[in-house]
């Protein structure tokens, strides 16, 4: 190898300084990328401020993404965090929210960059970086303004340390009416074997199955999955016990919940996966699992001036 004097340094550093955390901006300014010195990064499409990537630091990719998910903004990505407000699916008996499309419309709008925090120390293994996006009635579009025309602004902070991914969310009710609105955190984790995995925490939880004529259950015991899946639990009992999710007995993801009560499970298996234009590769169903922490059972009502906050702590 050629030994060139003035070569670029692979990170620029300050003597005497810890390593810090790097963020910038890629794609045309449309994603924001956050590497901690330890390896371990962040990726969030300003489209939706939806979590694209997030890589431990052996560069091992922890949340599922379709190779034909769309990055572009036509679409709601098919894959990592997609964020669903003000409306889980479509609710057209609820006057409020009849009129958007499924999910809602903050996974298909563009959110600003309120900046970065972060907090470095003396070792690179326990510094960790927040990433702050604004969504608000003053920056919706205004064919979605005119669908849902209520005042509001939201905070949704991703948070990464060596440990965890964090996600979570302020929703301020800025007008003078109240606003009812349903919020999800659409968690698509990767996984080696849809087969092989079990989730626990969730025992006892009564649930509806939306894949069987949407019956009212209760969960006993843990949940495998070996068919379409979708199941809405609501309450997920014991919002302070972890969702984990063990693949041949070993812990692969373990979600704790702050006051988002509803835990959704998706796996679209071999149909539904067939039937999606995005869903790619089409076995890809067995890669992943959907686990959705928010709150879609009935309506969050928040007074003129009130704030929801709600978040998921994601580590393994
Ligand atoms: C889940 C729902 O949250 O999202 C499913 O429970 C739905 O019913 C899935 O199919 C995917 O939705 P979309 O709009 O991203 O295709």
């Amino acid at each position: 190898m050629v030994d060139r004097r003035n070569k670029p340094m692979a990170l620029a550093t300050t003597p005497g300084l810890p390593p810090q955390p790097q963020v910038h901006f890629s794609h045309g300014n449309s994603r924001v990328i956050a590497v901690l010195p330890t390896g371990d990064s962040v990726e969030v499409l300003l489209y939706g401020a939806t979590v694209t990537s997030w890589k431990d630091r052996f560069g091992t990719e922890r949340l599922w993404r379709s190779d034909a998910a769309k990055l572009d903004g036509s679409k709601p990505v098919r894959g990592g965090i997609p964020l669903v407000f003000p409306v889980f699916g479509t609710s057209p008996d609820h006057a409020a929210t009849a009129k958007l499309p499924q999910h809602g419309f903050a996974r298909t709008s563009r959110w600003e960059f309120l900046g970065k925090s972060s907090s470095e120390s003396a070792g690179a293994s326990d510094s960790s970086v927040k990433l702050d996006f604004g969504l608000s009635s003053n920056t919706l579009d205004d064919n979605t303004k005119a669908l849902w025309p209520y005042t509001f602004s939201i905070i949704y902070s991703v948070t990464l340390t060596p440990e965890h991914l964090g996600t979570s969310i302020v929703i301020t009710n800025d007008g003078d009416q109240p606003i009812e609105f349903q919020v999800l955190m659409h968690t698509y984790l990767r996984i080696s074997d849809i087969t092989k995995i079990q989730v626990t925490g969730l025992e006892g939880s009564d649930y509806v199955d939306k894949v069987d004529a949407a019956q009212a259950k209760k969960q006993s015991g843990a949940i495998t999955i070996a068919g379409e899946t979708d199941r809405v639990y609501s309450p997920a009992t014991d919002p302070t016990k972890p969702v984990i999710i063990t693949e041949e007995g070993e812990t692969v993801f373990n979600i704790v919940r702050d006051n988002l009560k509803d835990v959704v499970v998706w796996n679209p298996w071999t149909d539904k996966a067939a039937g999606m234009g995005d869903f790619e590769p089409k076995d890809g169903f067995k890669n992943m699992i959907c686990i959705e922490a928010g709150s879609v059972k009935g309506w969050v009502t928040l007074d003129p001036s009130d704030a929801f906050e709600g978040a998921q702590t994601i580590s393994d």
